[in-house]
């Protein structure tokens, strides 16, 4: 199993050395929230626009935003290698075309609350699916076990249909859960505080692999 880092969590006073205790990670989490979508808000593009030159590390950016359709320009070029957007926004279709258009990789999203069946129309076209295992805005918060019965069911769509896209699990991601995350069939987990607040940090991501 992957393991994306959300930086949420990090210390972004000392973003570039914050990034170094964690270069074991396959991705590099970006919470991007507007306080529409989801009732915090985090950080913008201008605030990511040097991360590139930190690090090598597939960016893999979350967009917990109303509107993402007047930002993926700006995403795509802060360097995102996939760029998620949540079925819950507006203009899905148009942000999921305009992703791909740009040559970056495109995922769908839903949260806790939401139906499966919301993010039907799209799974023959992402190249990620991400479940969301808590009410995104926060990190720290608890994992919801039930979640998993929408990852089992995208793993067997996936098998039925011949889709292509990878399964994500994104919050409450500890020793536990992580381990139920792999058998329910995740390829990629997001785990934000139990990383960062961990004492070793890069041992924690290769022990969650
Ligand atoms: C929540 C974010 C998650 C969160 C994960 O809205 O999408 O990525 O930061 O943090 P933990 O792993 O602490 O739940
Ligand atoms: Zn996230």
């Amino acid at each position: 199993m992957f393991i994306a880092p959300s930086i949420l969590t990090a210390n972004f006073n000392q973003l570039g050395s914050e990034i170094e205790t964690i270069s074991k990670s396959d991705y590099l989490h970006l919470d991007v929230m507007d306080g529409h979508l989801v009732p915090n808000i985090s950080f913008g593009p201008h605030v990511l626009s040097g991360i590139k030159h930190l690090t090598k590390i597939p960016l893999d950016t979350h967009l917990m935003i109303q509107n993402p359709l007047d930002f993926i320009d700006q995403f795509v070029e802060i360097g995102s290698s996939i760029i998620t957007v949540h079925v819950e926004a507006n203009k899905v279709q148009e942000s999921i075309n305009r992703i791909k258009a740009s040559g970056v990789k495109a995922g769908i999203t839903l949260k806790p609350k939401t139906k499966l069946d919301e993010i039907f129309p799209f799974l023959d076209q992402v190249d990620l699916v991400l479940v969301m295992s808590v009410e995104p805005g926060f990190g720290g918060q608890k994992f919801m076990e039930d979640q998993l019965d929408k990852v089992r069911k995208l793993v067997e769509i996936r098998r039925a249909y011949k889709y292509h896209y990878l399964i994500e699990i994104d919050g409450g991601i500890n020793g536990q859960t992580a381990k139920l995350a792999k058998e329910a069939g995740v390829d990629i987990a997001v785990v934000g505080s139990y990383v960062f607040n961990s004492k070793d940090r890069n041992a924690t991501i290769e022990a969650l692999r």
